[in-house]
């Protein structure tokens, strides 16, 4: 057995990887997903997109995306291959989806998630169906999206019953986003903060 310490100021996660070849067969939407809606957002505001990265994320220790500076993070989501759209709640924008097509033949489902509050009510499946859509009318040769285990424990399973195989695993080693300022100290209790 192999035990690798991580310094008290890094955090560590198992990243999984999966992919899909084909589109998956159509299954049908919990009656639940009807009170949501999907909407593209093209060249998305850097405050609107960060705002709600760190409200869907901030539970998961999502904290990438909040490191870019204006130039970069606009760069990316800017990008004509880069498409965002937002899962919507009684007119409220609360849930990201982020696809990135920039490598030829690949579409990425790069961010995926919904606001905690609507977890488990049905956003999610809406937002995948929207997403699995829009990426294989591209006609890619495969959808991929990686998670991790800082985020929701129902992703990974979420993401498999979608029609996502694993296909890779890796260990992630990163600077404690709260220990910086990215995210408040008080961020994901579930991950305590070993300062250092
Ligand atoms: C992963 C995530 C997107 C899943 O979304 P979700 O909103 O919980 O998903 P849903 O509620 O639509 O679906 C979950 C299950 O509950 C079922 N469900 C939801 N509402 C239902 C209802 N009212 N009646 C019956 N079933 C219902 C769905 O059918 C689904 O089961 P299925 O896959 O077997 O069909 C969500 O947990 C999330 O955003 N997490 C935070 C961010 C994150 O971790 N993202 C992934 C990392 S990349």
């Amino acid at each position: 057995m192999t035990f690798i310490d991580v310094p008290p100021s890094k955090i560590a996660a198992v990243v999984t990887a999966l992919e899909m070849t084909a589109p998956p067969p159509a299954r049908p939407l919990p009656a639940a997903s009807a009170q949501f809606g999907v909407r593209r957002v093209e060249q998305p505001a850097l405050d609107w997109y960060r705002d709600l990265f760190r409200r869907v994320g901030t539970p998961w220790l999502w904290f990438s995306r909040l490191r870019a500076d204006d130039a970069s993070l606009a760069a990316v989501i800017h990008n004509p291959a880069v498409e965002i759209s937002t899962l919507t709640a009684g007119g409220r924008d609360e849930g990201l989806l982020e696809l990135d097509f920039r490598k030829p033949g690949e579409v990425e489902l790069a961010f995926f998630g919904v606001t905690p509050e609507l977890v488990g009510r049905g956003a999610g499946r809406l937002l995948m169906d929207a997403a699995l859509r829009r990426a294989w009318a591209a006609r890619p040769r495969r959808v991929w999206v990686h998670t991790c285990t800082l985020d929701h424990p129902a992703a990974l399973a979420f993401y498999q019953r979608s029609g996502f195989v694993p296909y890779r695993r890796q260990v992630e080693i990163d600077d404690d986003p709260r220990l910086d300022g990215t995210l408040p100290a008080d961020a994901a209790p579930h991950v305590p903060l070993i300062r250092p």
